[in-house]
């Protein structure tokens, strides 16, 4: 395996509290040394001068759509759109065709994504058989197989049921698993297309009111209490649900959230031209709710910036707004709308932006090699950027199969330059080393 010296960037780990410039050696998959004006013989130098060197990218909710939607995404395009995107690990979400609802499934995708091998692919089981919301996953057997896994959710759908809620909390805290809920009251979301609110009653469209998301994530976090299980709340989208975080963890409940770019980025007003890109579960909210999600995400209320990548076919999507379905594809700007939309304001640090999409998602879910620290001896998980570089993003360009996203074209500051997986380089000076994967 070839060693690099990856010199003059400013390391900014928020697991060891590091923010200095320094050089880093990666060699047999670990990185060998950091600190000032080092030299490894050999060793392939990489001028990091005005980088960024971090630790690689951690997303807590990935569609990677194998098994069944092959046409839409594979473990192992979804694996190059993450390395390209800064990333160096995935959390698998469970709404495939089969379902991971069982050992067998969970450990093939486990198993893919070793074989991709650009990015670690972490597995979520599906809470419910099926996704049907009634009769519960194999979740011990999930938890025990190859794939260890350790987050259980429906993600797509919110589960209906209190009481299968309340017995799937009561037995995941057995083994300290996270239950994660994707927050929607299917009788109040029922036929919307999206936010529920003065544009929807512009557009002519049902909508989908924030009550939807809002009510179980009460519900959820009222379980919890009586539970004690680990609670994770997907994709966080209105002032009040970030609220009633704030006031769970004012409680001590073991609740953690997360929150995606595009609605720290975008309002219902992307929906405007009936664009299907902005089209997506939650819907985009209002600047209220908006402006809430990115207090969350900067006084740590939001744990996580996850991105919710979502792949879709172009024919599905390029239909009418009410037939598309919702989703957008998140890996390849999630870096880029961080640095934009949160550190280029002036909301947040460069460091805090880090400890939201690496460190803090690896601690909650339990990945010992990620999120740092990036120090001598652990293993080479590293992103690379230039923090100041200002691109068009052109979804003919993105490694994922999908393209389906509502910023093509908006321009956008901070690039993803190298990436390294256990120390291989997967993405070098902005370009996929390993070519698309088809
Ligand atoms: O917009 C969404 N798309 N939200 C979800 O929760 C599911 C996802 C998908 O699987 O397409």
């Amino acid at each position: 395996m070839s060693a690099y010296l990856i010199a003059g960037g400013r390391v900014v780990d928020p697991a060891s509290g590091t923010d200095a410039v320094a050089d880093v050696v990666v060699a047999d998959g670990v990185i060998a040394n950091v600190g000032p004006n080092l030299s490894a013989p050999d060793a392939d130098v990489l001028d990091a001068t005005g980088y960024i060197v971090g630790p690689g990218l951690v997303d807590m909710h990935t569609h990677l759509r194998e098994p069944g939607r092959e046409d839409e995404e594979t473990i192992a395009t979804a694996s190059a759109a993450a390395a390209a995107g800064g990333y160096t690990a995935v959390c698998a979400m469970p709404n495939t065709d089969p379902v991971a609802d069982t050992a067998a499934v969970v450990e093939k995708v486990w198993a893919l994504g070793r074989e991709a091998g650009l990015v670690e692919v972490v597995v979520a089981g599906a809470l419910s058989r099926g996704l049907g919301g009634e009769k519960m996953g194999d979740l011990g057997e999930m938890a025990r197989s190859a794939a260890r896994v350790t987050l259980f959710t429906d993600d797509g759908h919110g589960v209906q049921n209190a009481l299968f809620a309340r017995r799937a909390m009561e037995y995941l805290s057995a083994f300290g698993a996270i239950y994660a809920e994707h927050c929607e009251d299917a009788a109040l979301s029922a036929g919307g297309h999206m936010h529920e609110g003065n544009r929807s009653a512009e557009l002519g469209l049902r909508g989908i009111p924030a009550a939807a998301e809002e009510l179980m994530a009460a519900r959820d976090i009222a379980l919890a209490k009586i539970t004690g299980c680990r609670l994770h709340l997907l994709h966080v989208s209105t002032a009040v649900t970030v609220d009633a975080v704030r006031r769970a963890k004012a409680e001590g409940l073991p609740v953690t959230a997360e929150a995606t770019p595009h609605h720290f980025t975008l309002t219902d007003d992307a929906l405007t031209g009936y664009d299907p890109n902005a089209k997506v579960n939650p819907p985009l909210r209002t600047q209220v709710d908006r402006a809430a999600v990115i207090e969350g995400l900067v006084d740590g209320t939001i744990d996580a910036i996850a991105t919710d990548h979502a792949p879709h076919a172009l024919e599905e999507k390029d239909v009418e707004f009410q037939y598309a379905p919702p989703g957008l594809v998140g890996l390849e700007t999630a870096l880029a709308l961080g640095i934009s939309e949160l550190v280029a304001p002036g909301h947040m640090s460069l460091m805090q932006l880090i400890e939201r999409m690496s460190s803090t998602p690896a601690r909650i879910l339990g990945l010992e090699a990620q999120g740092g620290p990036v120090t001598a001896g652990r293993p080479a998980n590293l992103v690379v950027f230039d923090p100041d570089a200002t691109w068009t993003v052109d979804p003919m360009k993105f490694q994922s199969r999908s393209k389906n996203t509502p910023f093509g074209g908006r321009s956008v500051t901070g690039k993803v330059v190298h990436t390294f997986f256990r120390g291989r380089q997967t993405v070098r000076d902005g370009a996929l080393i390993s070519g698309a994967l088809v």
